[in-house]
């Protein structure tokens, strides 16, 4: 017995001296960025733990400086705070800052990080990334995204014309968006109120609640051994979500092997099938290993999660802004009418609704959705903002940080789209400094291309139909609130809406 217990001692002390030791020669080795004293081994939890954490970190570098640096458990993730330290690690240092840790959420939900966002910086990363950009750009050629836009949009602003009293919008921002996403990934336009788009989108929700945007806040991924030995109720129902929505995605893709038809394009899916076919043809053998079934399935989950939670919630908040903000909301519409008329909203209109466009790039400043982008990790030992960051750190972009910054933003709460435009009214030529809403460098949103067009489109025909309000006495509220790690979503709103044009051309 008392054996034992020296054996336990001697173990103890000797993990503690071999982490001091290690901690010393660390700090001996790097000049490490600053950052709030911490429990041994359980890191700053206080901070990490509770929500808000993009605000709580801008905070700290009141404090440290724009790069800040917590412990969470045995690791270091590191956050950048500014717009010269950002693009100092993204574009100066683009490929050092290019990785991605693997959490051991992100690992279960991607299969060993066989997907796009998720996954390192890797030749087989790079390859992916290529061909799902090639699949996507398939939608800016010609009329097939507005035809898209409208045919989708046109079943739900009729349901949302039925409506007699106040409403949540969200309810249709999510299935606007649900639907679309749906028929770029898998061709079949769904009705309103389909109840597969419908279950999906649940299972959307739960994600969101469970995990939150990219930003990885799991117990076990940050003691990756519990998972194993005590997974927490949360991993488990992340775990069963994960099934849940593979089984449909899988189940879409295996119905579109079994259809595919050489020469004929359908959809997201039947682009990457064309891709691997294309390699077939030319006997590729080393392209066909990276096209097998589970990484295709991996990036069209990707596609699908990336653009509808991105976009739903920034229609959620344009109409958060536009009915609390009705001089605004009018302008638009001033807008929309001069330009376009009674016209289908189409691509050739894009580029005279600066005031509209103007009120869309506002509204990814103030809400900042995916508020600490998705964690990268340093490829190499590298420097950031005079600090050594070594190799395979977490390193987080703070984007909220940056859109609230008064070095460049005068009155950073004020909703203000003035910010983007000239004095002409056109929108500015070169983009502000400090407003990276897809991030940049080697890592920059996949979809921005097609996310920009996209949701113009979709504000614009929303603005076109209805004067939207809130309900009489309601007062304005543009704050919003935390939802999870890295999201911030409006305060629970109401609309009324009164149709304005109904006569729109087809
Ligand atoms: C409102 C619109 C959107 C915003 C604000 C947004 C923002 C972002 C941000 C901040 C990242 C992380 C970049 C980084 O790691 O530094 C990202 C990554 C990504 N986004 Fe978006 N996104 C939007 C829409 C979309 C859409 C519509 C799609 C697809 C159809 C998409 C696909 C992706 C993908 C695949 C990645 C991962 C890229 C990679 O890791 O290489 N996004 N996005």
């Amino acid at each position: 017995m008392i054996s034992l217990s020296l054996n336990i001692q001697t173990l103890v002390v000797s993990v503690c001296v071999g982490l001091l030791v290690y901690y010393v020669i660390k700090r001996i080795r790097y000049r490490l960025p600053p950052g709030p004293w911490c429990i041994p081994i359980i890191g700053n939890y206080q901070i990490y733990s509770a929500p808000g954490l993009h605000r709580k970190v801008a905070e700290l570098s009141k404090t440290y400086g724009p790069v800040v640096r917590l412990s969470a458990g045995p690791s270091a993730w590191v956050f950048l705070n500014n717009n010269e330290v950002v693009l100092e690690a993204l574009v100066k240092r683009n490929t050092d800052f290019a990785g991605r840790t693997p959490f051991p959420s992100g690992e279960m939900f991607t299969d060993g990080g066989k997907d796009i966002a998720l996954s390192t910086f890797t030749p087989t990363w790079r390859f992916h990334r290529k061909v799902a950009g090639k699949a996507l750009r398939h939608y800016l050629q010609g009329d097939l995204l507005e035809n898209m836009i409208q045919d989708n949009m046109t079943k739900f602003l009729d349901k949302m014309a039925k409506e007699r009293g106040p409403f949540e919008f969200n309810n249709y921002a999510n299935l606007i968006v649900f639907s679309q996403l749906y028929t770029i990934c898998f061709g079949e336009k769904k009705s309103p109120d389909d109840p597969e788009v419908k279950s999906l989108l649940k299972l959307d929700e739960e994600l969101v609640e469970t995990w939150g945007v990219g930003v990885f806040m799991l117990f076990e991924d940050v003691f990756p051994y519990l998972k194993d030995i005590f997974p927490s109720k949360t991993w488990r129902k992340l775990t069963k979500i994960t099934e849940d929505l593979f089984k449909v995605i899988r189940a879409k893709f295996y119905e579109h092997k079994a259809t595919f038809q050489s020469g004929v394009n359908r959809d997201f899916t039947d682009s990457l099938l064309t891709a691997r076919q294309e390699a077939e043809n030319e006997g590729d053998e080393e392209t066909l290993e990276k096209l097998d079934d589970t990484y295709l399935i991996q990036t069209i989950m990707d596609i699908f999660l990336a653009g509808t939670e991105t976009t739903r919630f920034t229609l959620d908040w344009f109409i958060n802004f536009m009915s609390g903000i009705p001089e605004f909301q009018s302008k638009c519409q001033e807008e929309i009418d001069r330009v376009v008329g009674s016209d289908r909203i189409s691509m050739k209109h894009r580029n005279a609704l600066d005031f509209t466009e103007a009120c869309l790039f506002e509204t990814w400043r103030r809400a900042s959705l995916v508020a600490l982008g998705i964690p990268h990790a340093t490829m190499c030992d590298t420097k950031v903002g005079g600090y050594d960051i070594p190799k395979g750190t977490a390193v987080f972009i703070n984007i909220w940080a940056l859109h609230n910054d008064p070095k460049y933003w005068k009155d950073p709460e004020k909703f203000d789209p003035y910010r983007f435009l000239d004095q002409n009214g056109k929108l500015k030529a070169t983009k502000p400094e400090s407003w990276l809403p897809f991030s940049a460098g080697r890592r920059v949103c996949l979809g921005e291309t097609l996310a920009k067009p996209d949701i113009l489109l979709m504000c614009a025909n929303l603005l076109q139909r209805f004067e939207i309000r809130l309900p009489p006495g309601v007062k304005p509220q543009l704050g919003g609130r935390v939802l999870s790690d890295g999201i911030d979503i409006p305060v629970d709103y109401k609309i009324v809406v009164k149709e304005r044009q109904k006569e729109i051309k087809i």
